[in-house]
């Protein structure tokens, strides 16, 4: 297994590229299966997730390809609805086949998906929202099956507004018989991506960003040509880590209106931070001050996937904070391996205590999610001496190299592979 090795204590300083948006471009991917045709899509990253969205096209009968940051899916061969149950295993995205599957074959088969354990992460909101467009849903010990010879549109309401639910059924219900109004749907950005990229491909889609979505049918989509937006998500992990280090960074290529939440937190620690256009930057020096309460809740409120790294900062920073999480139950992973780096913190349920230390120490850590090994990264630029994060393949599946972005801004890191996989490389 690969690890990252961290020399710790530099502050990044420098300009970096925010690569594409893993989270738009995976249901996107999924969503090209809708048309018949050549799909381009442009500033797709090179992650670990992509590569397995791509796996199950392929294993479809559709070809697919990534070239630099352009993904080309060819859907015409598509001739299969099974989803391939080992990667199905491998990533939660993989449910995103459902909708786009259903619509095209009139049924669909699924495994329970896979991806970072950080909750339970069902997937039933999922299934009433495609059996309210009519779905016949049938479960067994492994498999699940959905089926329906026409989709109709339907008035769906969502009792949380899961990302993954609001996607999967406007991905069904685009190419649905009449329409459907999703309400309490998720407003997060890469919802509007994907109503964007439907509609680019023919789809009658408005209010993505709102939470009511109106769905109306339409009998056909034609393949198109897209680019992703930003990883506000990248975007916000630079951010603090430039603001753990005390450092000063640019980030090019984002959508800083995506980050308004993180902007507001990181100004309340006494971080300075300017947006222009797509151009944003951070300065920080002297120590963070300490923030009474954050808690992470659906977009546009504080991300949950940003919790871990900036419960680093409020490590390092000056008094006690509290950080509640809302969103997922299981995403407090990281707290035990900050602490073996010299945090101070207590989880109680949900909420973690956070007494802010003058300085991180180097240590041996392991990644046990994609954010918190993130996290990880950014404790180790941060810390004192030598860091070594282990278990590095759920970072690879959100961060494309994550090694070379900081080690553009000044970080001090490099990747170790064993000895076998770097003859293999060779
Ligand atoms: C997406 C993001 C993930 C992010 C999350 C929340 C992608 C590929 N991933 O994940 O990075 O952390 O949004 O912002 O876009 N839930 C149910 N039943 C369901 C679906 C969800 O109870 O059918 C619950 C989940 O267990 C979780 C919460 O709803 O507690 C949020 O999940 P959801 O918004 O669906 O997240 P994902 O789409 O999985």
């Amino acid at each position: 297994m690969d690890k990252l090795v961290i020399e710790g204590g530099r502050p990044l300083s420098g300009s970096i590229r925010i690569h594409g948006a893993k989270n738009a471009a995976l249901p996107i991917m999924a969503a090209s299966l809708l048309c018949e045709g050549k799909v381009q899509l442009q500033n797709v990253p090179r992650l670990l997730d992509i590569d397995v969205m791509l796996g199950i096209l392929n294993r479809l009968g559709c070809s697919a390809i990534h070239k630099g940051d352009t993904v080309i899916v060819e859907t015409s061969g598509a001739n299969t609805c099974h989803v391939p149950e080992d990667l199905m295993k491998q990533m939660r995205s993989s449910i995103f086949l459902m909708g786009p599957l259903l619509a095209r074959f009139g049924e669909v088969c699924i495994y329970q998906p896979g991806g970072c354990a950080i909750g339970e992460r069902k997937i039933d909101l999922h299934l009433r929202g495609l059996s309210a467009l009519g779905a016949k849903i049938e479960e067994n010990d492994h498999q699940i099956w959905c089926r329906a010879s026409k989709l109709k549109g339907n008035d769906i309401h969502l009792d949380f507004p899961s990302v993954g639910a609001t996607e999967n059924i406007m991905m069904a219900a685009a190419l649905a018989e009449g329409t459907t109004i999703i309400s309490n749907a998720a407003r997060e950005p890469e919802i509007q991506d994907l109503q964007h990229f439907l509609n680019a491909m023919g789809a009658r889609i408005m209010g993505a960003g709102t939470d009511t979505i109106t769905i109306q049918g339409v009998s056909r989509l034609e393949p198109c040509d897209y680019e992703i937006i930003p990883d506000r998500i990248v975007a916000g992990t630079v951010l603090i880590a430039a603001a753990a280090t005390r450092g000063t960074v640019t980030l090019t290529h984002t959508y800083p209106s995506h980050l308004t939440s993180l902007f507001h937190v990181l100004r309340r620690a006494g971080v300075q931070i300017g947006a222009y256009n797509d151009i944003i930057t951070i300065s920080s020096i002297g120590r963070p001050k300490a923030i009474e309460r954050i808690v992470t809740s659906p977009y546009p409120s504080f991300p949950t996937d940003l919790q871990s790294q900036i419960m680093v900062l409020l490590s390092l920073a000056d008094g006690l904070s509290l950080m509640k999480e809302t969103v997922f139950e299981g995403r407090f992973k990281h707290v035990d391996e900050l602490v073996r780096m010299g945090a101070d913190i207590t989880v109680d349920m949900n909420s973690a205590f956070i007494r802010g230390v003058p300085r991180l120490y180097g240590a041996t850590v392991e990644a046990t999610d994609l954010r918190a090994g993130a996290a990880l990264v950014i404790a180790g630029l941060a810390a004192q001496g030598k860091t070594v994060v282990e278990q590095i393949h759920h970072i690879d599946r959100g961060y494309d190299r994550i090694e070379l972005l900081f080690q553009r801004l000044g970080g001090v890191m490099h990747r170790e592979a064993p000895i076998l996989r770097q003859l293999d490389l060779a």
